[in-house]
Parts: C-alpha cells; structure tokens; sequence
C-alpha cells in the first residue's frame, strides 16, 4: 500500500512525538488554591477534597513554600472566617484569616504571586456572593462592598484580586477603589464566565460557602449559553479586568477556546472542585490511572487556550510532568 502522507511517522518513537508535541504544560502554567482557617498550626485534611486541607495562615506559608520550590508561581487564597452576619462584614476584616496569611505568605515568599478571591459568599451568614434584600441578591448595594473586600487584600499584600461573585459592574467599582487607594498595580483576574455549576459542590463544604436558600442561577451564568459568556468577557475587559477566567475548565472548553480567539488578555481556566473529585475518586477505586489523566486534562486545558490553569492538583501535576 503506497500512502503519501502517513500520520503515523510522526508518532513512532518518544523523540519524534515530542518534536511535534503542540502543546507543552508547564508548572509556571498552575495556581495553587489555599484554604485559609483561623489560628496556629491547623492543617485539616478536607473530606470533600482530599489532599487538600484548611491551614492556619503558618501553614499556609508552609505549603505556599513548597509550591514555589516546585516552580509554581501563585496561590489563590480563600478564607474561612471567625465570623459570619447578614453583610458578610468578616471579608474586608483585616484581622481575619485570609488578610494574615495574604501578609504572612508575601513576608516570608516575596516573589510568589499572592491571588486572592474576592466574594462574600464565605462570609454571609446566609451564604449567598452578595447582600440580600428580600429573596434577592441586591447587585448595586453589594457591588461597593466588593470593591473594599479587594482593597482590603491589596492593603494586605496581595498582587492580584479575583472577584468571583458574578455581580455586574464589580471590576469598574474594583478597579477604581485601588486606583484611589494607590493600589494602581494591583491587578484584576476576574471570574468572567463564571457557570452556575454542580461541579462547585464538594467547595462548598471547603469553603462553607452554600447558599442557605435557593441557588446562585439569578448571578452565575446558565451553563447552556456560550455567546453570553463573550459578553460578559467584553464587559469585564472594558471594566479594567487584566486576565479572564472561564469556570469550571473540562465541560466548558469550548468556552475557553472561544475566548482565546475572540480576546486579547490572558485567559484562565479553573480547574473546579468537582473536577479534581471526580479524579480522586476513581483513582481511589483503581478505575483511572491518575497521574496520566490529571496531565492530560490539564494540557487539553492548555490546548484549548488557557494560559493559567487554577487546580488542587497543582503540587501533584508538577511532580508527574
Ligand atoms: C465563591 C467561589 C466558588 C468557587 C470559587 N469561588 C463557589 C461558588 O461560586 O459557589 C468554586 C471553586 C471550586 O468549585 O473549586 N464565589
Ligand atoms: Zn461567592
């Protein structure tokens, strides 16, 4: 049989196929989420998640460490506050926990790249990313509380602040309150495309972070659209966002591509929960080899046109590269 092009040549040996390899994963390419909880020398395996704990703000830095000994060049911090009440005044609180370890990591690793999330939805008592005024989210009276919770993180340290609550006009009123503040190089990721996804459940119990009632459908997006999510990327890139983030990553690729394509800033992809659980409980029942899938997932990641690419297996994917 005579063929003038055969695929195949390409992929017969390890030296060849890594010529023509399209896509490199690399660990500058990960964040690492930290859980942050109150007090010393706390670190609590997290059942939802495992391999992942809540650290008090020491051992946060402990483990930030070890990921910057990796080669991975940011954590992205949440917090588990002291306390919670009906405005989720704990959030810009410079006492609470996130605010400490933010100090505490850019003190002791000054060259790691401090990310922090910005919601309410840790610190209401009634769990929901914004004030409520009867059933609803009030946008514009929650959208001034954002802006001084990402103050807050930047007073604290933080090199960039990654408001996840899918309110409208968050990162203009962000983006503002740090210029006015003298905050003008702190930089915005925003939650672009943030879904209203089952694939946040095993978080939850993470972060304490569920709604007490009802959902979050009436501020994330609904997963069936894609041409809103360019929206929503165009408004947040007009508001002064410098990287967007398409979420979750492996469902929503799509997504990530299209706005690759149709965008100029770097684009993150997060790498969610559900995503990481599903891995972690298959590879704990011998039916996936895990090593292999997590670098595959996060290359295609990549390949679909992530630049960042946030995961709980950060620590794990850079030592099986
Ligand atoms: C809070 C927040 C959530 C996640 C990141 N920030 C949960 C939510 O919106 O309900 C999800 C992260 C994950 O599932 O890994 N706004
Ligand atoms: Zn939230």
């Amino acid at each position: 049989m005579s063929m003038i092009y055969r695929p195949r040549r390409l992929r017969a040996t390890g030296g060849i196929r890594s010529m023509v390899r399209e896509t490199v994963l690399m660990p500058a390419n990960l964040v690492y989420p930290l859980f942050i909880v109150p007090g010393t020398n706390v670190k609590r395996e997290i059942s939802s998640m495992v391999g992942n704990y809540h650290l008090s703000a020491d051992n946060a830095v402990e483990l930030a460490r070890e990921a910057y000994a990796l080669g991975i060049p940011a954590v992205l911090v949440f917090g588990l506050p002291e306390y919670k009440d009906e405005r989720g005044s704990s959030a810009w609180d410079m006492s609470s926990p996130v605010q400490q370890a933010i100090t505490a990591i850019k003190q002791a690793i000054p060259e790691l790249v401090v990310i922090s999330d910005v919601c309410l939805c840790e610190y209401t008592s009634h769990g929901h990313c914004g004030l409520i005024h009867g059933q609803q989210v009030d946008n514009d009276a929650t959208v001034p509380l954002l802006a001084q919770v990402a103050l807050s993180h930047a007073e604290a340290g933080a090199d960039m602040v990654a408001p996840s609550d899918m309110m409208d006009g968050r990162v203009a009123a962000i983006r503002a309150s740090l210029d006015n503040s003298g905050y003008s190089n702190v930089s915005i990721m925003s939650y672009a495309a943030k879904y209203a996804s089952a694939y946040y459940g095993p978080f939850r119990e993470a972060a304490d972070s569920a709604p007490q009632f009802g959902d979050r459908r009436a501020y994330q997006m609904d997963p069936a659209n894609s041409r809103e999510a360019l929206r929503e990327v165009a408004l947040d890139i007009e508001e002064g966002a410098d990287i967007v983030m398409v979420k979750p990553a492996l469902a929503y690729l799509d997504i990530v591509r299209q706005v690759k394509d149709e965008f100029l800033l770097p684009v993150a992809a997060y790498n969610v929960s559900g995503e990481y659980a599903m891995i972690k409980a298959a590879a704990a029942q011998g039916l996936i080899d895990e090593p292999r899938m997590v670098i595959e997932s996060l290359t295609n990641m990549k390949r679909a046109g992530a630049d960042i690419i946030i995961t709980y297996h950060a620590l794990d994917a850079v030592k099986w590269l």
